[in-house]
C-alpha cells in the first residue's frame, strides 16, 4: 500500500469567527470604586481574529455561505434522534450490524447531552453497528464529506465508506484510503492512503473531519485546516518515490455512474471493526467544496451556545435591567445581583417568584448605594440552567461620603488619564496612589493635593509604563467642609482597555464567566475575597474534577501561563493541564496559600498550536483543585496574546 503524506504548512489565518477580548470592556461609562488600567491592545494584531474572515487562499468560486447554506448537499444527517436525511434528497440512513452484510441488525442510539450543538444530540456507535446511506448519496466524480467525530479511546474504526464495482474509499483515523482501480502497482490496484502527520484524531473530543475529491485529487481536513493537500501535486513537479504518478482518470470516475453503496461506521468487510464513539452532523455533497467552505463547516459550533446581553441603568431611584437572551428556550428566569463591597449575591426574584421565560426587563426597586453587578439565571423546560455573564459594575449613589477613580489610556500621548468621582463630598484636594496589584497596602503615592477632578499620570522616565501590566489607582479625597478623608476602595475587576499600535499586544487574562471560560466541575463562586473578575472557579473536592477553557492564538509557539489561585487547605491541590485532551503539563502545583482569601500565582510555559485550543486543568488529588481565579497568558515572542473563544457547556 502506498501512504501519501504531504503535510501542508498550517495557514496562519484561517477564518476565525468573531471572538471577544474580555478585557476590552468599556469601563469608563461607569463610576467604579477604584480604577485599573491594563495595558492590553484590543485592536492591532487581534483584528485578524475578528469578522468572518474567510480562507485567505480562497479561490474565486468560494461560496461565502453559512454552513446550512452551502449549496447542494445530497445527504445531511444531524442525528437529532433520527436517521433521516434532512437535505431534501430522501437519502435516509438505516441501521446495519457489524458490516454492511447485516442489514437491519445494528442499533444506533443517541446522546441528547452531547451533540456538537448546545442541547442537540449525536449518534452513538457501539462497535457492532453502523449506518447504510440509502440512495445515490454520491453520484459524481467530484464530492465532499464533512462530519463531526468523537472517537472513544483509541478506536480506529471506519468513519465513512463508499463502494462501487469493487472500487472503495474509506475514511478512518489513518486518513482516506482508496482501493480498487487506483492505477497503482503492477496490477494497477494497489491501495493508496492520503494522509499526513497532521491528521491525528484525538479520543473523546469532538473534531471536524472532511475530505474533498476534485478531478481525482484528494484534500483532507481536520478541524477546518487542510492537512493533506493534493491540488498542487503535479503543478509543483513533486515526484514521489519510484516516479509514482497517479492515474487520475480511474479514480475520478469511481462513483459518477451512480449506484454505489455508502456507509458510516462500517464497511462491507466483516474484518473491519466498526467505529466506536459518537458522530454528528454528517454532510455529503456531489461537488468538491473549497477550503473556505470546509472551514465554515468546521466552525459551525463556535459562538453558538446560549448568550445573554444584559444592560443595567440607574434611573433614580431604581436600577432598570434590559436583556436579550439568545439560543436558549427559557421557561423561567431569575435575576441575581451581587454587591461589590458587601461581597454578597442575592436572587432578587426569589420571593416574588421567577419571571416568565420571555421576560426581557426587570426593575430592581431602589437598591441602596453600592456598586452592583447583575446576571440572569434561565431554566428551560428540561431543567437545563443557563447563567449569563454579569453586567459591569453599576454604581448606585448612596448617602455616605464615597470616592472612586476611573483610568483611561490616552492613545496619542500614551498618558493614563484619571477622573475622580465622588458622592456626598465637597472635595478640595485628592492624593493619587498607584500599584501593579490591587492591594492598596503597598501602593505608592504618586501625587498629592491635586485640585479639580482629573489627574494625568504621565508616561515618562519616572513612569515608563509597560504593555500588558495592569496599573491600579486609588484616590484619597479630602472634604473641603468636614476635612474628612475618604479613600477609594480596592478594585473588583480589571476592566479598562487601551487600544493602539504602540503597545505590543502581549497579555490576556482569562477570567471566569467571560469568553474563553467554558465550565467547571463544581461552581463559579465569589465568597472568598481577593479575586479579580467575577470570582473564581471552585471544583468539587474529588480527583479528576476539572475546569475547561477555550482560547485561540494566531501563531503557534511558546506562551507563558500564570495561574492565579487560592488554596486554604494544607496540601498541594495540584492539577494537570491538557490541550485538546492531550497532556500539556503533567503537574501544576497549587500549594497551600494559607487561606482561601489569599491568592498567589504559579507559572509555567506551554506550547500552543495556531488556532483554537480546548484547555483543561484536572485535579490530581482527592481534594480537587485550589480555587482558580484567572489564567494569564503572554506571548514569549512579542506576538499577539491568545484570545478567549466563546464556549459553553
Ligand atoms: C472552602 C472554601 C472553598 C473551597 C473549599 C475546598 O469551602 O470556601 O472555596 O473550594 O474549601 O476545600 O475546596
Ligand atoms: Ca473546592
Amino acid at each position: 500500500m502506498k501512504i501519501m503524506t504531504k503535510p501542508v504548512s498550517k495557514l496562519a489565518k484561517n477564518g476565525y469567527p468573531t471572538v471577544h477580548n474580555s478585557i476590552a470592556q468599556n469601563w469608563t461609562r461607569l463610576p467604579l470604586v477604584a480604577a485599573v488600567m491594563t495595558l492590553v491592545a484590543c485592536g492591532g494584531d487581534n483584528a485578524a481574529f475578528s469578522g468572518n474572515n474567510p480562507d485567505p487562499e480562497k479561490p474565486p468560486e468560494y461560496q461565502q455561505d453559512t454552513s446550512g447554506e452551502i449549496q447542494g448537499p445530497t445527504g445531511v444527517y444531524l442525528f437529532e434522534e433520527t436517521l433521516a436525511d434532512t437535505s431534501g434528497q430522501g437519502n435516509d440512513a438505516e441501521e446495519v450490524g457489524h458490516s454492511l452484510n447485516y442489514s437491519a441488525l445494528g442499533n444506533i442510539s443517541y446522546d441528547d447531552q452531547d451533540g456538537i450543538h448546545a442541547l442537540s444530540s449525536a449518534a452513538v456507535f457501539d462497535g457492532i453497528s453502523g449506518l447504510r446511506l440509502t440512495g445515490n448519496v454520491i453520484a459524481s466524480k467530484d464530492y465532499s464529506v464533512s462530519m463531526w467525530v468523537k472517537p472513544s479511546g483509541s478506536n480506529q474504526g471506519p468513519l465513512f465508506y463508499g463502494e462501487l464495482d469493487g472500487n472503495q474509499i474509506l475514511l478512518n483515523a489513518e486518513g482516506l484510503t482508496v482501493s480498487g482501480q487506483t492505477g497503482q502497482g503492477a496490477a494497477g490496484d494497489e491501495p493508496v492512503t492520503y494522509t499526513s502527520s497532521d491528521f491525528q484524531l484525538m479520543p473523546n473530543v469532538w473534531q471536524h473531519v472532511a475530505f474533498t475529491v476534485r478531478d481525482g485529487f484528494v484534500d483532507l481536513y481536520l478541524d477546518g485546516e487542510r492537512v493533506y493537500e493534493n491540488g498542487t501535486l503535479f503543478t509543483d513537479n513533486h515526484t514521489f518515490e519510484n516516479d509514482w504518478k497517479m492515474e487520475t482518470d480511474a479514480f475520478a470516475d469511481f462513483f459518477s455512474m451512480g449506484g454505489g453503496t455508502f456507509a458510516i461506521g462500517v464497511t462491507h468487510s466483516d474484518e473491519d471493526e466498526p467505529f466506536i464513539g459518537k458522530i454528528d452532523n454528517v454532510r455529503i455533497y456531489n461537488s468538491a467544496l473549497y477550503h473556505g467552505n470546509i472551514t465554515t463547516l468546521a466552525r459551525e459550533v463556535v459562538n453558538e451556545g446560549p448568550s445573554a446581553d444584559m444592560m443595567a441603568q440607574w434611573v433614580d431611584p431604581n436600577v432598570e435591567l434590559d436583556w436579550t437572551l439568545e439560543r436558549f428556550d427559557a421557561s423561567s428566569i431569575h435575576i441575581v445581583r451581587s454587591a461589590f463591597s458587601a461581597n454578597e449575591t442575592v436572587v432578587l426574584t426569589e420571593e416574588s417568584g421567577a419571571l416568565s421565560g420571555d421576560a426581557s426587563s426587570y426593575v430592581d426597586p431602589a437598591p441602596i448605594g453600592e456598586s452592583y453587578q447583575y446576571f440572569l439565571q434561565a431554566t428551560d423546560a428540561e431543567g437545563h440552567v443557563y447563567e449569563s455573564a454579569p453586567t459591569e459594575y453599576l454604581r448606585v449613589p448612596g448617602t455616605e461620603a464615597y470616592a472612586a477613580v476611573s483610568a483611561e489610556l490616552n492613545e496619542s500621548s500614551e498618558n493614563i488619564e484619571l477622573t475622580l468621582y465622588t458622592e456626598n463630598m465637597d472635595p478640595t484636594t485628592f492624593d493619587v496612589l498607584r500599584d501593579t496589584n490591587n492591594d492598596i497596602a503597598d501602593a505608592i503615592l504618586i501625587a498629592e493635593g491635586v485640585t479639580g477632578d482629573t489627574y494625568i499620570d504621565q508616561k515618562d522616565d519616572d513612569f515608563p509604563h509597560v504593555s500588558g501590566t495592569p496599573y491600579y489607582y486609588w484616590v484619597s479625597v479630602t472634604d473641603g467642609v468636614s476635612g474628612e478623608v475618604t479613600t477609594s476602595l480596592a478594585l473588583p475587576q480589571a476592566s479598562a482597555s487601551a487600544a493602539g499600535t504602540y503597545i505590543p499586544p502581549g497579555t490576556f487574562v482569562l477570567e471566569e464567566l467571560t469568553d474563553g471560560f467554558c465550565g467547571v466541575d463544581g461552581a463559579v463562586e465569589n465568597n472568598n475575597a481577593g479575586f479579580t473578575g467575577w470570582g473564581f472557579a471552585n471544583t468539587d473536592n474529588a480527583e479528576n474534577m476539572g475546569i475547561r477553557w477555550r482560547i485561540a492564538v494566531e501563531e503557534a509557539g511558546t506562551y507563558d501561563l500564570t495561574v492565579t489561585y487560592a488554596n486554604g487547605a494544607g496540601d498541594n491541590r495540584w492539577g494537570r493541564l491538557e490541550a485538546n485532551g492531550v497532556v500539556l503539563v503533567d503537574q501544576i502545583n497549587l500549594i497551600s496559600t494559607g487561606a482561601w482569601t489569599t491568592y498567589e500565582t504559579v507559572s509555567t510555559s506551554i506550547v500552543l498550536e495556531a488556532g483554537e485550543t480546548a484547555l483543561s486543568m484536572i485535579a490530581g488529588t482527592g481534594g480537587g483543585l485550589g480555587n482558580i481565579d484567572s489564567l494569564t497568558f503572554s506571548s514569549t515572542t512579542g506576538g499577539s496574546a491568545p484570545v478567549g473563544v466563546a464556549c459553553s457547556e
